[in-house]
């Protein structure tokens, strides 16, 4: 905090200085000029060489006496030969009014009497260059004052500052947590504001990653201790037939193996920092219409999939692909869960559109419904079909965030579960 205000006070000051330096010189400079060209001095004198001219010149010097007294003014007659300088020599002897300075506080203007060696001289003050002391406090309030506004405007900015460095530093300690008490209206709010999503993104990543891990690790370990299991009496086997069935099973285990590396990896590359969409324009309810008519045939139309196309002429710029995946997983859902009917619907509202894939199955309990989209989350034993990894609706999650929108899950008026994503027509 100190350092930064007096440098930014030292800066502003330092700026201030030279500036009105600068601009008390120019002042001068202009100062001096009006004083020399000051009309009323010039004609004083030619008014004084004048009356000079009717006189005698040994009267000259009295009357010059005479007009200093009866005037403020302090006019001198010396002899011209004295002066030094040619230019100033040259203007006299051309007639004109020359002016020379006479120390650092006067200005004298010079006027030649014609047709003698005298000159007059009128003695002129030049500006006043000191400052009285009243001049002194008033620039010392001056500087006082930029001081205060310059501390008014740092301190808030060096106390946010602090606090950030702070909040960093913890989050950079492991604790994950990015805690920086910054005001909406502070200057630093919006860096602030960035940083912390930046955190959350951050921590979300790493315990994503660490939730991945952990949930192959304990997928994994399932069908390997069954391969051991099943590898172990296959060894004891003794006729070939029971030695098929064990190795039959064992490969059971490695298919599912596979799937769930299948299924981790293609999750894990929505799961990167750097993945990028392929976006095109698509007839969203042509997508859906398909994917739902291929669900019914899958189905056999028990349960039922009705699809309510709101927005039947709606284009909009997705990653198509993506865009399968999304919906296909949530129809695929409520086709496991569903009893008797699944309703699908597309509807526009805005620049926004929304799909929404509701049943009439158990539903997700109120509590689990933010969870439910985490990766490996599976609630309960599902009903029919083969158990998934508990990975479909993060993928639902990260593509509807992937396309700037979001996912939810309410309840529905068939009874079961409504998944509902809102996502920008692009
Ligand atoms: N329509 C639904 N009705 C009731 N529960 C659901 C529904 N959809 C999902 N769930 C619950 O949410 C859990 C997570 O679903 P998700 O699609 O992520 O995983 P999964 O279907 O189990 O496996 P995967 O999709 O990876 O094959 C499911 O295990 C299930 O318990
Ligand atoms: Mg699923």
């Amino acid at each position: 905090m100190a350092r930064l205000f007096i440098q930014l006070y030292l800066l502003i000051v330092a700026t201030l200085l030279v500036v009105g330096w600068g601009l008390d010189r120019l002042w001068q400079l202009y100062g001096d000029q009006v004083a020399l060209d000051d009309h009323g001095s010039n004609s004083a004198l030619l008014l004084l060489q004048h009356e000079l001219e009717k006189l005698p010149p040994e009267h000259w010097a009295l009357h010059v006496e005479e007009a200093n007294r009866a005037t403020p003014a302090q006019i001198l007659l010396f002899d011209g030969r004295q002066i030094v300088g040619e230019t100033v020599q040259e203007k006299l002897d051309r007639g004109e009014v020359a002016h020379l300075q006479s120390g650092s506080d006067y200005w004298l203007h010079l006027k030649q009497v014609p047709g003698s060696d005298s000159v007059l001289a009128l003695k002129q003050h030049r500006h006043a260059q000191e400052r009285s002391p009243f001049e002194w406090l008033l620039m010392l309030i001056f500087y006082a004052a930029i001081a205060l506004v310059i501390m008014i405007w740092v301190w808030p900015l060096s106390r946010d500052l602090k606090i950030l460095e702070r909040a960093t530093r913890r989050f950079a300690d492991n604790s994950w947590s990015f805690e920086a008490d910054i005001k909406p209206n502070a200057q630093l709010f919006p860096l602030a504001r960035a940083f912390r999503q930046m955190a959350a993104r951050i921590e979300a990543l790493i315990s994503s990653h660490k939730d991945m891990s952990n949930a192959v690790s304990h997928e994994l370990k399932t069908p390997l201790a069954r391969i051991q299991f099943e590898l172990a009496i296959a060894e004891k086997a003794d006729d070939i037939e029971t030695m098929r069935r064990h190795i039959d099973n064992i490969k059971g285990d490695v298919n599912e193996v596979n799937a769930l590396a299948t299924a981790t990896l293609d999750y894990a590359i929505l799961e990167r920092a750097d993945f990028s969409l392929h976006i095109s324009r698509c007839q969203v309810a042509e997508v859906l219409a398909a994917i739902v008519e291929h669900a019914s045939a899958e189905a056999g139309g028990a349960p039922q999939i009705s699809f309510h196309n709101g927005a039947p002429s709606l284009q909009v710029s997705c990653d198509l692909h993506l865009m399968e995946r999304l919906v296909k997983n949530l129809i695929y859902n409520a086709t496991k869960y569903a009893r008797r009917r699944i309703e699908v619907a597309l509807a526009q509202r805005g620049g926004e559109f929304r799909i929404s894939v509701e049943d009439d199955g158990p539903g997700i309990p109120a509590g689990d419904r933010e969870r439910v989209f985490d990766s490996f989350v599976r609630l309960s034993p599902c009903g029919a079909g083969k158990d998934g990894f508990g990975l479909g609706l993060a993928i639902v999650k990260r593509v509807a965030e992937w396309h700037n929108g979001s996912v939810r899950v309410t309840e529905s008026q068939l009874g079961g579960a409504c998944f509902e994503v809102v996502l920008p027509i692009g």
